[in-house]
């Protein structure tokens, strides 16, 4: 079995400004799931880097924030490229954790929002995103998704987290998906969960992510 930091020396440059990084963002992660708060696999956030690389959104939005552990991440990813991320959180604290832990991790290109993600949406009519990474409550998936298509840009991409482990959770979305004929991939990426990767409006995209 492959160690979590066998595949973090085997995915990632030893640069300082890599370590200056990994290092308090794996500090933040592990405080996290101490204080049992639900965070993105260490698979997933190199899934997700991989797959971000590939498509280098400019302008991405994350519903589920939580405290920042995958906002932090992507923003570091994006950073790259120039690229912004938008982060949403219903929950207060959780908001005030995500703003202080940006700041205390020094990433600049995260705007973290408190909002319910369905009425933010629902309000903010001209952003238009590259990609929208969905973490956040499993039964409202379906409501999720749809909230974003109007939101996507023609050869956007939606994520979806642990999209395996809550399949049951998100048969409404599962369902959406098989009565409007849009193909998604399913990426097992840790041996407990799988991410969905969905190109809502570009199907020939679809078959190369797979
Ligand atoms: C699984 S956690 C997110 C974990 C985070 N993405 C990470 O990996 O670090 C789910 C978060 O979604 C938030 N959430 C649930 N419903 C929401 C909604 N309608 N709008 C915005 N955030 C919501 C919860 O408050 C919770 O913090």
């Amino acid at each position: 079995m492959v160690k979590n930091t066998t595949l973090f020396t085997l995915f990632l440059p030893s640069s300082s400004e890599h370590n200056l990084f990994l290092g308090p963002w794996q500090a933040l992660r592990q405080h996290a799931i101490d204080d049992s708060i639900p965070v993105i696999s260490l698979e997933n956030a190199l899934f997700l880097k991989q797959l971000l690389s590939q498509h280098r959104p400019k302008h991405m939005l994350e519903i589920g924030s939580a405290v920042g552990v995958s906002g932090a991440w992507i923003g570091h990813v994006l950073n790259s490229w120039d690229g912004h991320l938008d982060t949403l959180d219903i929950s207060v604290p959780n908001h005030r954790d995500t703003q202080k832990n940006l700041t205390q991790l020094g990433i600049g290109n995260v705007c973290a929002y408190c909002a319910d993600a369905l009425e933010w949406l629902g309000a903010s009519i001209n952003t238009l995103y590259d990609c929208v990474f969905i973490d956040a409550h499993k039964l409202q998936s379906q409501r999720f998704y749809t909230a974003c298509l109007r939101h996507l840009k023609q050869d956007g991409l939606i994520i979806i987290d642990d999209a395996w482990k809550f399949r049951h959770k998100m048969q409404g979305l599962y369902h959406y998906l098989a009565t409007t004929n849009t193909p998604y991939s399913l990426h097992f990426v840790d041996t407990e969960d799988a991410t969905l990767v969905i190109y809502p409006k570009n199907v020939s995209k679809q078959s190369s992510c797979e």
